[in-house]
């Protein structure tokens, strides 16, 4: 398996000023940890004082979204350059927040995919479905929309750099986690898809599961066999619980 990667998504929590005593209390409490990949996504606002906190730490940086226009009269918006100044590897695109708040279509997901990855930075693209599509039976059938849609310009070659975040809508911040037997189904579904999609490069592709992921349910989450690590919300938001969730995917 490829090394997992754990995310904090951080929404709109966490100020510059707060941020420079979490972050090196998260470098302190995963320093040991080198067998999975870890990443922050802290408000925009908050990305510079994360880098500085984090030090020489093997800590990533993320957006919470981009845009995918490169730069101009595009009022609110950040671009693909502007975090990559800042440190960031990785953007997260397709959130359901900002699908549901903002109007994000699968179009858009697939133009800030293909920008992000033009401009050599990771995207980490959101899928899942909600309460009413699981209950009508169309779990897989929206699923596999968004992923087609959402990935829809992106190469074989590039996949690589793609990770795919499968949040069911349901379980994000109601403490209501998927259980690991059915996020596993959706999950291999996914990685079907993917290899629909990329081929060969679709096996490799990280998906996480994210949705009220937390230290006490991460460990059975990830020992699911196409589970490559989380997206974490609400208990990303102390540092010492992110770290017991990023232990829980470490073999060590
Ligand atoms: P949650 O959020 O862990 O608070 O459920 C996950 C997410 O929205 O990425």
């Amino acid at each position: 398996m490829s090394r997992p990667i754990i995310a904090a998504n951080f929404k709109m929590n966490v100020t510059a000023g707060e941020m420079a005593s979490y972050a090196p209390r998260l470098a302190a409490a995963v320093a040991d940890i080198d067998d999975v990949e870890v990443v922050v996504a802290p408000p925009f606002t908050s990305i510079d004082r994360a880098a500085r906190g984090f030090g020489n730490s093997a800590i990533r940086l993320a957006g919470q979204d981009v845009s995918e226009q490169p730069h101009g009269a595009f009022t609110g918006e950040v671009s693909v350059a502007m975090l990559r100044e800042l440190g960031c590897r990785y953007a997260i695109v397709g959130h359901s927040e900002r699908r549901l708040h903002e109007g994000e279509t699968d179009a858009r997901v697939s133009a800030k995919a293909l920008a992000l990855l033009a401009g050599g930075m990771r995207p980490i693209v959101c899928v899942g479905e909600s309460l009413a599509d699981r209950e009508q039976d169309r779990t897989l059938e929206v699923v596999n929309a968004q992923l087609r849609g959402g990935l829809a310009g992106v190469s074989a070659d590039q996949a690589r750099d793609l990770v795919v975040a499968y949040e069911p809508i349901w379980a994000i911040g109601t403490g209501r986690t998927a259980t690991p037997e059915l996020a596993q189904e959706v999950h291999g579904a996914v990685r079907e898809g993917l290899q629909a999609l990329f081929g060969d490069a679709g096996t490799d592709v990280r998906i996480q599961y994210g949705g009220s992921v937390k230290p006490d349910n991460a460990a059975a989450l990830m020992a699911q066999r196409d589970i490559d690590g989380a997206l974490v919300g609400g208990a990303s938001l102390d540092p010492a619980s992110f770290a017991s969730i990023v232990r829980a995917a470490s073999s060590r």
